[in-house]
């Protein structure tokens, strides 16, 4: 049974997918063990309780220094034995001593097609403002494995999708998370759960 924790700052659409994949056995061998936030506010603290899952508030703020909130991090993950952390729109840094413990075990969707519109400052709405202000035909969502680069690591799946002429930003994000992100992170995540994904170097083969 793969042990996962997904890591949160807001609404937590993503976390709901897999919630939901995993009640309806589309993802199998794998349980929510626990979801963490840095946001008190996190709507998706909520979802995890609705679905009976331990919710964790471990915010930067409440800790006396950064180093402090890092190890609160990690502990956390290691006392719950977590085999994969899963970032489902967690805006916090992940921490050094986080990504190295958890080596190929932390994953993140990003939503455009990394190599393009991502990066620091390439969050939230601001991601779909660049793709608009481009003039992309095409964008989508990535799973990627983490690393201690922003949006570097390497790429699982990826899953294209139109953009259209009256796009905005907001239009544009709703239709990447409906089409792509909600049906990647899940896939990728009962692939995970099935052994099927493997790394080597920064090429990832799936089967
Ligand atoms: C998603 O667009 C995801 O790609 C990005 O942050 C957003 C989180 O949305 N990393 P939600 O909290 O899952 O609704």
């Amino acid at each position: 049974m793969l042990r996962i924790a997904v890591l949160v700052s807001g609404g937590g659409t993503n976390l709901q997918a897999i919630m939901d994949s995993i009640r309806d056995g589309k993802i199998k061998d794998a349980q929510i063990v626990t979801v963490i936030s840095n946001n008190a506010g996190a709507y998706a603290l909520e979802r995890a309780k609705n679905y009976g899952a331990e919710g964790l508030l471990i915010a930067p703020g409440d800790y006396p220094t950064r180093e402090d909130f890092n190890q609160a991090l990690l502990e956390a993950l290691l006392e719950r034995k977590i085999d994969l952390v899963v970032l489902a729109g967690y805006l916090v840094v992940v921490p050094p001593c986080v990504i190295h413990a958890f080596e190929n075990r932390i994953i993140n969707i990003h939503p455009s097609l990394i190599p393009s519109f991502c990066g620091t400052g390439c969050y939230g709405l601001h991601v779909h403002e660049k793709a608009l202000a481009r003039g992309v035909k095409i964008s989508g969502a990535t799973v990627h494995f983490v690393d201690e680069g922003t949006d570097t690591g390497p790429i699982i799946m990826q899953k294209a999708v139109a953009v259209e002429d009256d796009d905005t930003p907001e239009t544009l994000q709703r239709r990447i998370m409906e089409e792509a992100e909600w049906i990647i992170l899940p896939e990728t995540i009962g692939l995970i759960a099935q052994g099927k994904v493997h790394v080597e170097g920064r090429k990832v083969t799936i089967g």
